[in-house]
């Protein structure tokens, strides 16, 4: 039996909605489905999380006139552990008209504690990132010894053997040499009087939540 014209128009308008209800489904799938990879780039891996985390170290290995060894590495960058002796704290201490910003006036590269002659909480730990202001090589620690014959009045240190920049047992650098800049202090904590934590500061405790501290010494 044929249909009225009114009954025509209203199967006609019944049709149009259903196909619409589906198209409208069928984005809205396709919509989820692509934010999901889009969304899973964001989430860190545990890799990824791992490397930003704290990681403590053990100093209980570190003699004076030492650097922890194997050396730490903290968001992708080694940090220098050293400890030194009281001769090398007496030197620090002392004026030094060789060092380029012996009082650490820039702020951005250590926190307020480490603002002192030594550039650490206290005077026979010191605690670095290891990376050259220059262009980022890393220097090596020396200690005592005399890494080359230019600097006959070597008294320890480290030397970026990259273009030569030299830096004082506090990480301060020497004038004129290519490095601008003081080595960098991480933010650090003392866990136990033979363990530290780098990365977070006790004062602010800046380490994100979740953030498991990982042995690494
Ligand atoms: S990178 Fe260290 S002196 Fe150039």
């Amino acid at each position: 039996m044929s249909k009225t014209p009114e009954e025509a128009d209203a199967t006609s308008k019944g049709r149009r909605k259903f196909l619409i209800g589906m198209t409208s489904a069928a984005s809205a799938v396709g919509a989820i489905g692509a934010a999901v990879p889009f969304v899973k780039s964001w989430i860190p891996s545990a890799k990824a999380r791992s490397a930003g985390a704290p990681k403590t170290a053990d100093i209980a290995r570190v003699g004076p006139g030492e650097m922890l060894t194997p050396i730490p590495s903290w968001r992708g960058k080694p940090v220098f552990v050293i400890r030194r002796t009281s001769k090398d704290i007496e030197r620090l201490e002392a004026e030094n008209p060789e060092l380029a910003d012996p009082e650490s006036e820039d702020l951005a590269r250590q926190p307020l504690y480490a603002k002192n002659a030594w550039r650490s909480r206290d005077p026979e730990l010191g605690v670095y990132v290891g990376i050259c202001t220059h262009l980022g090589c890393s220097p090596k620690y020396y200690g005592e010894a005399k890494p080359e014959d230019f600097a006959s009045d070597w008294k320890g240190g480290f030397y970026c053997p990259c273009h030569g920049s030299r830096f004082d047992l506090a990480g301060r650098v020497v004038k004129d040499v290519p490095a601008p800049d003081n080595l960098d202090v991480p933010p650090y904590s003392y866990l136990s009087d033979t363990e530290i934590i780098i990365g977070v500061d006790e004062d602010s405790v800046a380490a994100a939540p979740g953030d498991d501290p990982e042995e690494i010494a």
